[in-house]
């Protein structure tokens, strides 16, 4: 099942990420969607981790609808972020993953590999993702059985 709903989407980046983060930033403003891009915005070298904690919280407190990590290899920001109680942080390097991970697991955030993965590949697995509903049912269930009280 597909949508074509605008969402608020936060982003968050290292040096590693920061250069393809700036291009889904770009298309999400271009796709009508509403972006807080919490940085960063140079090739500095700054900790995945804080960036990862900071678009998580925004996630959580119900600012943004859904969270996108960027880093080199959208490892470290997936580690950092599925600590969250609360963040299904899907790092997925192909369209396929991106639309299971919404229909099956209900992501609310995705992370993605800067040195991975190219710009025309992000912007679609980004699409699929924000396009893509949650099935509920049997997934539901087992989502539940993952964070038990959340
Ligand atoms: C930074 O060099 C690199 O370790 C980081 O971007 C990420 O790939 C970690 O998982």
């Amino acid at each position: 099942m597909t949508n074509q709903i605008k969402f608020t989407v936060a982003l968050g980046a290292d040096h590693g990420g920061f250069k393809l983060k700036d291009a889904l930033a770009e298309w999400l403003r271009k796709a009508g969607h509403e972006v807080r891009d919490f940085g960063t915005h140079s090739t500095d070298s700054v900790d995945y981790p804080d960036l990862a904690h900071v678009v998580c919280n925004s996630v959580l407190s119900g600012e943004s609808r859904f969270g996108v990590l960027v880093c080199g290899t959208g490892l470290g920001m997936s580690y950092a972020a599925n600590r969250h109680a609360g963040i299904r942080c899907a790092m997925v390097n192909e369209t396929t993953s991106a639309r299971l991970a919404r229909q099956h697991n209900d992501a609310n955030m995705l992370s993605l590999g800067g040195r991975m993965i190219g710009e025309e590949a992000a912007f679609d697995i980004l699409a699929t993702f924000l396009a893509t509903e949650f099935e509920g049912g049997r997934h539901q269930r087992r989502i539940a059985k993952i964070e038990p009280g959340v």
